[in-house]
């Protein structure tokens, strides 16, 4: 049987869980795919590090350059995180015309188009399933099974902490930092974790997924993001008497022109969003991510399973594995290229010209007179208000007032609340989240 030798660069959550759902499954890929596959070198930073699972000594090397310049290495596999000296192992490997497989979403979404004309230069492949939502074959799953569809919209729980956190915060009430702390303990969270909290780890995975639906590289720069630290437990109680839930939501959605002046585009954004109960994202708990893809053949889809952590990550890379020892079965022919720009004038829409619906929390003086003002602001902006709630009970200085509010783009929106948030009867800044109806 032929043989295939991985080198590893990273032994941490994810290397160390490669390394032994290899021990464990290695023998199986290998009877599976007429090809053995053999780890030769792992680099790690330090032998000693507490490791989730044990790496067998004499496979180690601190000197990543090792693992790079081993001749017999055909695959590297990158671990190591970051877009520094990860760029530059993953290039070098490339130079050397070894097959990368990475989980580096961060390094993929900064510096996609660069690697990926340094793996066409060299004649290498570069796999990446692991950087998007854990175990789930999404990536493979858009480029390979859907591959007859255009995609009219995409809505991904892709930040297994942040969902951990939420659904937790949801459930018991638990307290932000706390949660955290137990995400970073169970090897989720990304480092630093605001990576994960102020959205920019959904970021580059809503990216890398709009990427490959769209066919031209989304710029990370452009993508509208926010993260999860202004979510608090009275917005999520509120939204739960209205029958919503409150998740971050990675969104990659056609959107046409809103007038003869403007053009067509692809809405591509993370924001914490109201998802109706009903709907099953509402449903997604815990570490798990899931992905509701709409193709304009298949239809609504939906893909779900862990999103982080040591196994379910494992499973990713040793899929991209598999690929490319195929590759190398069939004479090293690339089967399928790691990304291929096929749209020309494909364009993300700028947030403003996005059409949503909001929910509307605002703290104000309970004072006849307050509804009618921020009623006109709103009728002036030609935005329609489909309900108002005032929740007795609330004493106090200022009360609550929650307004749910028709579709408008989220540039009227924004100038109609800058507007509110400067009346004297209006305390604190107004909490606004949009809402996702899926439609
Ligand atoms: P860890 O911090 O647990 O592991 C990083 C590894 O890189 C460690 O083994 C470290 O060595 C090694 N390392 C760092 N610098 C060097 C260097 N200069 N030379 C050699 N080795 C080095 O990170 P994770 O395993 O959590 O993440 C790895 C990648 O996978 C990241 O890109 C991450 O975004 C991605 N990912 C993570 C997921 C998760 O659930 N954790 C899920 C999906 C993707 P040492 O052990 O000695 O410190
Ligand atoms: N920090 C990431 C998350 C790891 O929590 O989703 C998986 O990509």
């Amino acid at each position: 049987m032929q043989q295939v030798n991985l080198g590893m660069i990273g032994g941490g959550t994810v290397g160390s869980g490669v390394f032994h759902a290899w021990q464990k499954n290695g023998g199986l890929m290998a009877a599976r795919l007429g090809v053995k596959i053999q780890f030769r070198k792992i680099a790690v930073k330090a032998f000693d590090e507490p490791r989730p699972y044990p790496i067998a000594r004499n496979l180690m090397t601190t000197d990543w350059q090792e693992v790079i310049n081993d001749p017999q290495i055909h695959i590297v596999i990158e671990l190591v995180g970051g877009t520094g000296i990860a760029k530059t192992m993953v290039l070098a490997a490339l130079a050397q015309r070894k097959t990368v497989v990475t989980a580096n979403k961060a390094l993929l979404s900064t510096h996609g188009p660069e690697l990926f004309a340094a793996a066409a230069k060299s004649g290498a492949n570069l796999y990446f399933e692991a950087s998007v939502c854990g175990g789930i074959p999404i990536i493979k799953s858009l480029r390979e099974g859907f591959v007859a569809n255009q995609f009219p919209a995409i809505y991904g729980i892709v930040n297994g902490t942040c969902n951990y956190i939420l659904s937790r915060m949801k459930a018991e009430g638990a307290d932000f930092a706390d949660v955290l702390a137990d995400a970073q303990k169970l090897g989720y969270a990304e480092t630093p974790p605001d990576l994960d909290i102020d959205g920019h780890d959904a970021q580059h995975k809503i990216g890398i997924l709009a990427s490959l639906a769209h066919g031209f590289w989304a710029d990370h720069h452009q993508i509208h993001t926010e993260g999860i630290r202004d979510v608090s437990k009275i917005d999520m109680e509120f939204a739960a008497k209205l029958g919503y839930t409150i998740k971050l939501l990675g969104i990659a959605k056609q959107s046409k022109a809103q007038s003869p002046k403007s053009k067509a585009g692809v809405q591509v954004s993370v924001y914490p969003t109201l998802i109706p109960n009903t709907h099953v994202l509402a449903s997604v708990n815990g570490v798990f991510n899931a992905c509701f893809v709409r193709g304009d053949i298949v239809g609504d889809t939906l893909f779900y399973g862990r999103g982080a952590g040591k196994d379910a990550t494992a499973s990713a890379v040793l899929s991209d594995v598999a690929d490319a020892a195929l590759d190398l079965k069939n004479g090293g022919k690339i089967r399928v290229a790691p990304f291929v720009a096929c749209a020309k004038g494909g364009r993300i829409a700028p947030m403003d010209e996005i059409v949503s619906r909001y929910y509307l929390r605002l703290s104000v003086v309970d004072k006849p007179g307050v509804l009618s003002k921020i009623a006109a602001i709103f009728a002036a902006a030609k935005i329609g208000i489909s309900s108002v709630i005032q929740p007795e009970g609330h004493e106090g200085e200022s009360v609550p007032l929650i307004l749910m509010i028709h579709d408008a783009p989220n540039a009227a929106m924004r100038k109609a609340l800058a507007k509110i948030a400067k009346l004297p009867a209006v305390k604190n800044k107004p909490v606004m989240i949009r809402v996702e109806n899926f439609e």
